[in-house]
């Protein structure tokens, strides 16, 4: 089996700096030989080109919207391009750069996980940051700044499932409800445990093929402290796992994103390490 790895060196989405050297940090925890060990047959096709933040210059609002829709359009574009079959990993940088990975490799209907402390549905109207890595989803459904929608509108907000949510704004909880998306916030991890809502999600997005997008903030800040917007009561280290053990054993998970790892923020790259044991687990990795 083929796994193909993509850099998106990118962090206009966030309001801080350093996620984009996340897919330094990834590729340095060894990701690549990893996979190699289970198996795959790996290819590092390297990065997307993403101008540095200094070379531009910062415009209050959508900052960096038409920079960061090029980026995720060459995203889009290289996906597309792969053979079908081949597994892609895509290495963030900042979320924004899902709107990309998600209209590349839907073909078709897509399932979309998105496993991440945040709902990231905000619109331009709902943002009280105005950074885009708070929008994706939202631009994925069809909702958002037309110039984003236009490029990336791909999935059907009831074939969305996000798991691991703390953290919402007010305006961005009402479009999710209205919208339909189903939502597992840690109050449903507590109480439901991670393995009962790994199999609800897979019978929600049944008959669907399934992209993760898994944004290292989901985890406690304790365990994956390399992130920008941190958030208390994440998930541990076990519960992560398992999550991504249940879905490998479905066989449907066809693409990965890895995103949101800081390593300015990091404790000598324990973040991205943890990121990349749980791309592994997701792609078959067992203890026996
Ligand atoms: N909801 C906040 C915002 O829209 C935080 C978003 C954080 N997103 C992320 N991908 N880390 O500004
Ligand atoms: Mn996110
Ligand atoms: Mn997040
Ligand atoms: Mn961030």
């Amino acid at each position: 089996d083929r796994v193909a790895i993509l850099g998106v060196p990118m962090d206009l989405g966030a309001g801080r700096r350093g996620v984009d050297m996340g897919p330094s940090a990834l590729r340095y925890a060894r990701l690549l030989e990893g996979l190699e060990a289970l198996g795959f047959w790996v290819e590092d096709l390297g990065d997307v080109r993403v101008p540095l933040a200094e070379t531009l210059r910062r415009r209050g609002g959508m900052a960096y919207l038409e920079e960061i829709r090029q980026a995720a359009l060459e995203l889009k574009e290289r996906l597309r391009a792969l053979p079908e079959g081949v597994f892609p990993i895509v290495l963030g940088g900042d979320h924004s750069l899902s709107m990309g990975s998600v209209s590349g490799v839907a073909r078709g209907r897509v399932g979309v996980l998105w496993v991440d402390a945040h709902a990231d549905f905000n619109t331009p109207e709902t943002s009280p940051s105005g950074n885009i890595h708070g929008m994706p989803l939202a631009v994925l459904s069809g909702l958002g700044h037309p110039r984003l929608v236009e490029a990336f509108a791909a999935v059907d907000p009831k074939d969305i499932v996000l798991i691991g949510v703390r953290s919402v704004d007010p305006g961005e909880a009402r479009l999710l409800r209205e919208q339909g998306v189903k939502v597992y916030t840690m109050h449903e991890v507590d109480r439901l445990g991670v393995a009962r809502i790994a199999e609800e999600a897979l019978a929600h997005l049944e008959g669907l093929s399934l992209h993760v997008s898994l944004d290292a903030d989901v985890l406690d800040p304790a365990l994956a402290p390399g992130v920008g917007t941190p958030v208390p009561g994440g998930l541990s280290y076990r519960e992560a796992h398992l999550l991504m053990e249940i879905l490998a054993e479905s066989g449907r998970v066809k693409s990965l994103d890895l995103v949101e790892v800081n390593p300015v923020l990091d404790e000598r790259n324990r973040t991205a390490e943890m990121m990349v044991g749980l791309a592994l687990s997701l792609l078959g990795k067992r203890i026996l």
